[in-house]
Parts: structure tokens; sequence; C-alpha cells
């Protein structure tokens, strides 16, 4: 079995609401100086993420090939490396909360639109219909997998992905409860996988209601293994070194194996309830 080591980077920092360009020009900033092969960015980072309407996301959103999208790719080439990284979707009359996703030997970025919605993120944007989908990474010998923040409360996210191949989940994040500390963990342990939390931090003030975001983005091995944290306020990037191929096996004994002792049969319909 090849042991390829990668690094990823997890960054975390404090996006400025509707400030873009201040936002972009943080995150070079904090990346300058690092050397990675996948770099994670949180959720929505470019633009922040109170939005009240769609009237505001409509003016704050871009298309998959607008300049944030040229923004991460030049990143991506400059590091040559994957760079995962949250922000508003434009496409037509839909707005989504996507994640993008750049290759940097390939022409186009994927995006991810985040299937399930946060709060008033129901009444900013639309459902995410992209659907899970896992990218193959041949030159660094990875697929990766994004979901994005909220999406943790659901385990089929995780799961779907799993099974579709996914050795790396990234999950761009704008966090503002503590629980998915308990839970990612248990993501990555149950479907034999690394998981990347990059979460920002800070508060955000809309018409006198307040958002805290907690910091404290991690990533955990395959053992559920908080491998690296930050703290819960400053920006921060973390680095670590992941071996993807260690995720390919998924017994954990002789006789078990996380995906081939699966019962799918008895996960659904649901239509027998005994009392
Ligand atoms: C979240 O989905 N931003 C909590």
């Amino acid at each position: 079995m090849s042991m390829t080591a990668l690094r990823l980077a997890v960054v975390q920092f404090t996006p400025e609401f509707g400030e873009k360009q201040k936002n972009l020009s943080r995150m070079r900033e904090l990346v300058e100086d690092v050397t990675a092969d996948i770099f994670v960015f949180p959720e929505l980072c470019t633009t922040g993420y109170f939005f009240l309407s769609r009237d505001e996301v409509a003016k704050a959103a871009e298309p998959a090939d607008g300049p944030a999208s040229k923004f991460f790719r030049d990143m991506a080439r400059d590091k040559n490396a994957v760079v995962a990284a949250g922000f508003a979707e434009r496409r037509q009359k839909n707005l989504y909360n996507a994640c993008l996703i750049v290759v940097p030997e390939e022409k186009n970025p994927y995006v991810y639109r985040k299937t399930h919605l946060f709060y008033k993120e129901t009444v900013c944007f639309d459902p995410g219909n992209t659907g899970f989908f896992v990218i193959e990474d041949k030159k660094r010998d990875v697929r990766i997998g994004p979901m994005v923040c909220y999406d943790w409360r659901f385990p089929e996210s995780a799961r779907v992905l799993t099974l579709l191949g996914a050795e790396l989940i990234v999950c761009p994040s704008n966090l503002v409860t503590k629980a998915w500390r308990k839970v990612m963990p248990a993501r990555a342990i149950e479907n034999n996988v690394y998981l990347a939390v990059a979460n920002r931090a800070g508060l955000e003030k809309r018409k006198g209601e307040e958002l805290l975001f907690k910091g404290n983005s991690a990533i955990y091995d395959l053992d559920g293994r908080e491998i690296k944290k930050a703290g819960e306020e400053k920006d921060e990037v973390l680095l670590t070194e992941i071996y993807p191929s260690k995720t390919r096996d998924k017994s954990f004994n002789a006789i078990n194996d996380v995906l081939t002792d699966r019962q799918p049969q008895h996960y659904g319909p649901l239509t027998r309830i005994v009392k």
C-alpha cells in the first residue's frame, strides 16, 4: 500500500460582512507562507455569513467563474494545491450557499451547493441541487468529498460521501453551536475517513441580532482523533499530514468492515412501527 503523505491546511479566519476585497486580502495574507497540498477555507468566507434577505445575497453573490473563483484558482495554481472555499453563488435567478473546489490542473472548479440550509439561509438561498459528490485527484492520490457546515447534523452526508469514495471530507463552516465537536469525530470513525472542519471566528451583528462563530476549527483522523484544533477566536492555519490510503481498508478487525457490514435493506423505507 502506498502511504503518500499529503499536507492539509485548514484556515480559520474572521470575514467582515460585505467586505469582499478585504476578506480576500486577509485570506491571501494568512496562507502566504504556508505550503500544503490541500487548503480548506470557511463557509461564505468571501462575503461573511449573516444575510437577511435574498436581495442582499443577490448583490454579493457571483457566478462560479466570477472574481472569487478566479482568486481561489490563482491561489490553487500559485500553491500547486487543491483549494476548497465557501462562497455565495449566483446562477441565473438562483442563489446558493456553495463550496468551490479548485484542482489546479483542471480548467473548471467543482461547485458543491449546500444541501441542508440553516436558519435564515432558508429564506436567503435556494436549497443545493448538486447533491453530494466526490472529486478524484489522481495527481495527489486522494478523493475529496465536500459538505458545508449544517450538513454535519445529518449523518447521511458523511456516509453518502464515504460510499462515493471520499477519503477526506472537507467541511467549510460557520458554526454557532458546539454540538458538532461531539459529532464530527463520530463521522470520522464510522466512515473511516479524515475530516477537516474550517470554521470561522468572530461576531456578526445584523439588525439587532447577533451570531457568534465559535472557531475551534479541527482536523480529525480516521480514528476520530483531533489531530489539530484551533482556538475559539483567532485567525489561524492548522497544518498537518494526512495519509489518504489508510482510509481505503474499512475493516477494523479480521471479520468486520464498516462498509461491507452495512444492511441497507433495513435502513429504509421506514414503513413498520413496532410498539
Ligand atoms: C451553519 O450551517 N452555518 C450553521
